[in-house]
């Protein structure tokens, strides 16, 4: 019998058609949590229909706001008075989700104190908050850490010059929500200038924020004293993205990806040229599709403008259908290849390797991490039951049950709607056999 959590794929056909593609996850919660910085209500389009929104929403309700659906895609959040959360609650409820660590920023403005879960998160490395709580503290918080809880105090928090030692996303974006209503100005050096950041730089902006993004990765905020509420229409999804272009070209068939943006895909679009994948970029999407037999490559993953760590799963799932041998190189995170033991077993040819491999040094060099993958193919892959471990993992999952001869049961399947919406919905709108 099939359970809710596994999903059953007959692969090897080529799939075709025209899927719609929403929100980024990686923006619209960020933005969710942005809303408490002002007493007023706020608007929120292009909200896909994910677990971490949901899980979001619950959180915004756990410390007070108000979350109503307007519509489809539509989201008001009306922040009128906080209150601490429950931190257990916060904890069960955020499960998984590193977003309560950026609750910080909002509650300390609005309450003096923030009382936190201690972190999740996909478990691809250790993932630290040590950036985000330093930020914190020069910025006049005081953090104290207990087994189940962050408790983070202030006076009132002043503006500080900031130097991240790596660009974070998380900590650029709590540098970003605990500055903006501090007093003075904050120079924040070495942070992460990824789209999702400048769409929240862009929210702040129309908060009544003022950040200017200048060169070389130096961020500046000028604090104000009050902001207002927003409406804003979110990016779209780019991991969603390149995830079905990977599909696309995997299976030797043609996806029309209805609301993906070319200049926030550059780089993926670059590189999947290179290995032999062609695209069109139309008014109100991207059409991807092989263009060629599809050929190896070396890359590295790396910070925007880089290639996105997030793209790496699929295109490994891709590359092991490319003919010679590919070397990726993960600079992101030092855990991030665990995923190719199950590739390996459907019949993939991948090993991995603790040194930095391609060209550059990265941070995890001489530390024992497996974070350069050589991908010999192309390889016929099997059917195989398979876990998903971590989102991005499980997606690749799929692509790799899509590809290969016979039954795929992937097991774990929630864990892969917690960022791809309605994706089982999806697979079949472009022809796959689901059991
Ligand atoms: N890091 C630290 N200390 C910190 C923060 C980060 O050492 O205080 C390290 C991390 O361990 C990692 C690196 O810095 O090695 C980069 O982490 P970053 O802070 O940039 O990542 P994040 O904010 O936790 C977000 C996305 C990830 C995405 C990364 C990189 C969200 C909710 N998550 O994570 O997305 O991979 O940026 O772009 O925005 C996913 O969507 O599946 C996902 C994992």
């Amino acid at each position: 019998m099939k359970h809710t959590d596994t999903l059953i794929i007959e692969g090897g056909k080529k799939l075709s058609g025209s899927i719609v593609v929403r929100g980024a996850k990686n923006a619209v919660t960020k933005i969710m949590v942005a809303t408490l910085l002002s007493e007023q209500p706020s608007t929120i389009a292009n909200v896909p229909d994910i677990e971490d929104v949901r899980v979001v929403s619950e959180m915004i309700r756990e410390v007070g706001g108000e979350v109503e659906k307007l519509k489809d895609g539509v989201i008001k959040i009306t922040p009128a008075s906080l209150h601490q959360p429950n931190t257990l609650a916060l904890h069960k409820i955020a499960g998984t989700s590193r977003i309560p660590i950026l609750f910080a920023g909002p509650l300390l403005h609005r309450l003096g104190e923030a009382k936190l879960p201690t972190l999740g998160g996909c478990k691809i490395g250790p993932r630290p908050v040590d950036f985000h709580l330093k930020s914190l503290q020069s910025m006049g918080a005081e953090v104290e850490e207990n087994k189940k809880a962050l408790i983070i105090t202030t006076q009132g928090l002043t503006g500080a010059k900031i130097e991240l030692t790596y660009p974070s996303v998380g900590a650029t974006e709590q540098v970003l929500l605990s500055s903006v209503l501090a007093k003075g100005v904050t120079e924040l050096r070495n942070a992460a200038v990824e789209p999702e950041i400048i769409d929240l730089i862009c929210v702040l902006q129309k908060m009544g924020a003022i950040i200017e993004v200048g060169t070389n990765r130096v961020i500046t905020v000028q604090g104000v004293e009050k902001l207002h509420g927003f409406e804003h229409n979110v990016l779209t999804d780019r991991i969603e993205v390149a995830s079905w272009a990977c599909v696309a070209a995997a299976t030797d068939g043609k996806i029309f990806i209805k609301g993906a943006q070319q200049e926030p895909m550059m780089t993926f679009l670059n590189t999947f040229r290179r290995v032999g994948g062609e695209f069109a970029v139309k008014d109100d999407g991207i059409e991807f599709w092989r263009g060629r037999p599809l050929t190896s490559i070396t890359l590295e993953t790396d910070v925007h403008p880089g290639f996105m760590t997030d793209w790496q799963q699929p295109f490994v799932v891709l590359l092991t259908q490319a003919e010679g041998s590919s070397t990726i190189h993960e600079t992101v995170y030092e855990e991030r290849f665990g995923f190719t033991d199950a590739l390996n077993k459907m019949g993939a040819r991948i090993q991995l390797y603790q040194e930095c491999l391609g060209g550059t040094h990265c941070r995890f060099e001489n530390s024992n991490h497996l974070h350069s993958a050589i991908i010999n193919g192309p390889t016929k892959l099997q059917g195989a039951e398979i876990d998903v471990p971590d989102l991005r993992a499980g997606f690749s999952y799929v692509v790799a049950a899509l590809v290969a001869q016979g039954k795929t049961t992937i097991n774990g399947i929630k864990t892969i709607e917690r960022g791809y919406e309605k994706f089982e919905e999806k697979l079949r709108a472009i022809g796959t056999v689901i059991i």
